[in-house]
């Protein structure tokens, strides 16, 4: 049985990427596995929300969670900030985490780019909080999409070093993982890059059918291929990368052969991508109202949440501050 963890932060809805990146792995891991998900509201203010936006956001997402099949019976399900063992090991790795190296991840690079006048500590430090989220659990396997593989990697970085320096084999070195083998990657729908939450071309989970029939039908295209067999240019590939994690299979086929006889009409292959999103969409929608409106029960989970979590993460900081040489006269 592995420890398994995955997250997200609270910066708005889940989109499409999301869920076929983390949430649906993570899903069907729960019942074999000891498992953890949880918001990472903490990692949330390096983009300065306001209170009202960053509480509304946690609830948003605590929703959306369970709403995707995530069952607080037997997963633990909380929130970051409901475990203060997870700030303290965080302030101890970043006694070992080095400027240099922190500097140089393409997601600091990356934040750096999309909010120069915002070029935080908590940015630059990502990573080693990322770290303590996963190894305060000592887990081992961490579903997450391609994104985060050189996170997953600074992970084991920080975890491997920390067992170097006090000659401990203590932490685990975690893996990021997919149960199709290759780490995913879910394309947005303005012709190049991922699905992001900040790059405005996310299809959201609560979505309603018209809006993600408007946003698929104004997805960027080509026009057209011109001969026979020739590989689809970004955003239609990108479209049959989507089509590829909603359609059925057949469907797929249909629209590249039409792609490959050049008799594609990509209005036709909007609909339907349009069509199939809705439909593996709409289960998600319902849960959600009912769930979202439901205070009580939200407010019971995340407690029950908080004091099940806090029980390995208590121990790891025990441990952590043993080895590390705090300790009674
Ligand atoms: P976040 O909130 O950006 O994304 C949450 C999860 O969704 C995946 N994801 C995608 N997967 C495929 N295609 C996409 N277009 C796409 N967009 C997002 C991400 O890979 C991620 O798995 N740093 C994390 C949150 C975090 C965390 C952790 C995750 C903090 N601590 C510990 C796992 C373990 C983040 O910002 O994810």
């Amino acid at each position: 049985m592995d420890i398994v963890l995955s997250g997200i932060r609270s910066t708005g809805k889940l989109h499409i990427g999301n869920y076929f990146g983390a949430l649906k792995n993570f899903v069907k891991m729960q019942h074999e596995n000891q498992c953890y998900f949880f918001i990472a509201d903490y990692h949330s203010l390096t983009t300065h929300p306001t209170p009202a936006d960053l509480h509304g956001s946690v609830k948003q997402v605590f929703a959306e969670y369970l709403a995707c099949g995530i069952d607080p019976e037997i997963a633990t399900v909380f929130l970051q900030s409901d475990l203060p063992e997870v700030s303290e090991l965080y302030l101890l790795l970043n006694m070992n985490a080095y400027i240099g190296e922190l500097e140089r991840t393409t997601s600091f690079k990356d934040k750096v780019r999309l909010q120069p006048e915002n070029v935080n500590a908590g940015l630059l430090t990502y990573p080693v909080l990322m770290a303590a989220d996963i190894i305060i659990h000592r887990a081992t396997k961490v579903p997450v999409g391609k994104d985060q593989e050189q996170n997953l990697e600074m992970t084991r970085k920080f975890a491997r070093r920390f067992n170097h320096m006090y000659k401990v084999d203590y932490f685990p070195e975690p893996t990021a993982y997919n149960f199709g083998k290759t780490l995913v990657k879910i394309p947005g729908l303005d012709g190049s890059g991922k699905m992001g939450k900040s790059e405005g071309n996310a299809i959201y989970l609560t979505d309603d059918a018209k809006t993600i029939t408007k946003k698929v039908m104004k997805a960027v295209t080509d026009s057209g291929p011109t001969m026979q067999d020739q590989e689809p240019s970004e955003p239609i590939q990108n479209l049959f990368t989507i089509m590829q994690a909603v359609s059925e299979s057949e469907t797929l086929d249909y629209f590249k052969d039409q792609y490959k006889n050049c008799t594609i009409r990509y209005g036709d292959l909007k609909k339907q991508l349009a069509e199939d999103i809705v439909r593996f969409t709409d289960p998600f929608r319902e849960k959600f109202e009912d769930i979202y409106s439901n205070n009580t029960y939200l407010r019971k989970l995340v407690n029950e949440g908080a004091e099940k979590a806090r029980v390995s993460a208590s121990q790891t900081l025990k441990d952590v501050r043993e080895i590390m040489g705090f300790k009674a006269f």
